[in-house]
């Protein structure tokens, strides 16, 4: 029997792409105050196409016995993008300008891929976001406030505002708990410790297509 949690496995086996993600130049500016507010405009436009797969998806997988689970509506973003969208753009003009950086597209894409084929694989893409969004989203939301003078919690960063989830602890410890029990095998388990490594990545590749897209003023 494995001693060690599959929630625990499962951080301390990302930990080096967490890191890796965490410490990008366009994640390491942002957080710095070094860019304009039109490079955090650009961050949420590519956040966006990554919530529209995982949240689309999510709808899909909401009965599996696997993936279900998972999916909660209080978590969903998308319509939270959309109003910061609208905020960082003025009015709704961005939804007929907007386009995926090739590397968004690539993320997006391996996103759907999973949910169509594979949901545990998806729940290894649900976890890095969304975990992620309840813990470290919360500084990136302060730095944001404080370099580009959006309101507490208010328009611009309300993607970081879970007002469904008052208690984040607690629901990252019920996360946890249903990762611990996932109905998979150790082969399983690993595959899907295997796939967050990738999605790190590919949020890895987004920041980098960033920060060239920003640098460029492309
Ligand atoms: C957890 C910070 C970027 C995914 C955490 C925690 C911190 C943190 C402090 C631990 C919270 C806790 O123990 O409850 C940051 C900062 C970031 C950043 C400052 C950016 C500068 C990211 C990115 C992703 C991510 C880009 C993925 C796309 C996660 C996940 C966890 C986490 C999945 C949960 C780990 C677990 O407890 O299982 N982050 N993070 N983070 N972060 Fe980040």
């Amino acid at each position: 029997m494995d001693a060690v949690p599959f929630s625990t496995r499962l951080r301390t086996e990302s930990r080096d792409r967490h890191e890796e993600a965490e410490q990008s130049a366009f994640m390491s500016d942002l957080l710095g105050g070094r860019l304009g507010v039109d490079a955090y405009r650009r961050y949420t436009g590519q956040l966006w196409f990554v919530y529209r797969a995982l949240e689309s998806a999510g709808d899909r997988l909401a009965d599996d016995p696997v993936a279900g689970p998972f999916v909660r509506p209080s978590l969903a973003r998308l319509p939270e993008l959309e109003r910061d969208l609208n905020h960082l753009y003025g009015d709704g003009s961005w939804r007929a300008t907007l386009t995926a950086l090739p590397a968004t597209a690539a993320y997006a894409g391996r996103i759907l891929q999973c949910a169509a084929t594979w949901p545990a694989g998806y729940v290894a893409h649900h976890y890095t976001r969304y975990l992620g969004d309840l813990s470290g989203g919360q500084i990136i939301r302060d730095r944001a406030e404080k370099t580009w003078g959006f309101a507490h919690k208010g328009d611009g960063v309300r993607f970081y505002v879970f007002a469904g989830v008052p208690n984040p602890a607690a629901y990252k410890r019920r996360y946890r708990e249903l990762l611990d029990a996932l109905p998979l095998d150790d082969l399983e388990l690993r595959r899907v410790i295997d796939e967050c490594r990738r999605a790190f990545a590919l949020n890895t590749a987004m920041f980098r297509a960033l920060e060239q897209a920003v640098a460029l003023g492309a």
